[in-house]
């Protein structure tokens, strides 16, 4: 047997404050700006950050940022302002499912917070179980149910960071949801609102499992979103999240379930997604100038 063998892996450092303020003190040197509004873009998303005139900050050149490694995630960061509204855009979310830690997957988030967003727009790809929740409309999250069996919470409690007892009863704010509706109304776009169940991934769920979510309450699935969400919550960022309907979930329609298939309605979707965020943005603008 090796020397090495059974010897434990020294214990990984996870980013907390200090290096979430490191990251934060960069983007706003770099940027020139405090971003009030920060937007993550899911799955198939990322050419929505194209229509913004901005500063791109690669991942790998921010303080502590972990680097994306999906197709369909770029990995990196837009700062700029957007109908008026200076924003930050992550082009490119980590995924638990990626072997990152929760911590790790939360520290983007937490950076923006400490970089001065008092608002957080979380989007994702999803599968549709909800009649209601049917593929090309968008669903604006009402509440979740974490089934990921992660918190990014978990371990040590930094109180720089919030309480960790977050309470979560009112995660997604009412507001800022009929807002993004009406938008979405006015637009043309069809976007309902609903329970979105979180997954670990990667494997797509079995029909069992979403037959199950649905007596569970559950209107559509994916696997992201909800880390970002309580990491903001314990900061005390107001939340918005829009689920991009990209499928309908296993075992609900023929059509066998890819990620080819989650990326390919993504054009249509992140024109849609461009379109709304220019009027909510507009609206939002009046609160800062
Ligand atoms: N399941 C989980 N995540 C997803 C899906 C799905 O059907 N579609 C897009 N993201």
């Amino acid at each position: 047997m090796s020397r090495t063998a059974g010897r434990q892996q020294p214990a990984r450092r996870l980013p907390g404050y200090a290096e979430a303020r490191r990251a934060a003190q960069y983007i706003v040197a770099r940027g020139r700006l405090r971003p009030k509004v920060g937007i993550i873009l899911g799955s198939g998303l990322g050419g929505v950050a194209d229509r913004l005139r901005a500063a791109v900050i690669p991942y790998g050149a921010i303080p502590h940022f972990p680097r994306s490694t999906v197709r369909g995630h770029a990995g990196e960061l837009h700062l700029g302002k957007w109908a008026r509204t200076p924003v930050a855009i992550l082009a490119g979310r980590l995924h638990l499912y990626e072997g990152y830690h929760p911590a790790e997957v939360v520290l983007p988030t937490r950076a923006l917070a400490l970089a001065g967003i008092e608002i957080l727009i979380v989007t994702c790809a999803a599968g549709g179980i909800a009649a209601k929740a049917a593929p090309g409309s968008w669903m604006a999250f009402s509440d979740h149910l974490n089934f990921q069996s992660l918190n990014p919470l978990a371990g040590l409690e930094d109180e720089r960071l919030g309480t960790r007892f977050v309470d979560l009863t009112r995660a997604y704010d009412p507001d800022l949801r009929a807002l993004a509706r009406r938008c979405a109304g006015r637009l043309g776009v069809r976007c309902s609102e609903g329970v979105y169940a979180a997954l670990l991934g990667p494997s797509f769920e079995t029909p069992a499992e979403i037959r199950a979510l649905k007596r569970l309450g559950a209107d559509a699935v994916g696997m992201s979103a909800v880390p970002e969400v309580i990491a903001a919550r314990q900061l005390n960022l107001r939340v918005l999240a829009l689920a991009s309907i990209t499928n309908r979930a296993a075992g609900l329609s023929r059509q066998p379930l890819s990620h080819e298939e989650v990326l390919a309605g993504g054009n249509e979707a992140a024109r849609q997604l461009g379109r709304l965020l220019d009027d909510l943005l507009a609206e939002l603008s009046g609160q800062w100038i």
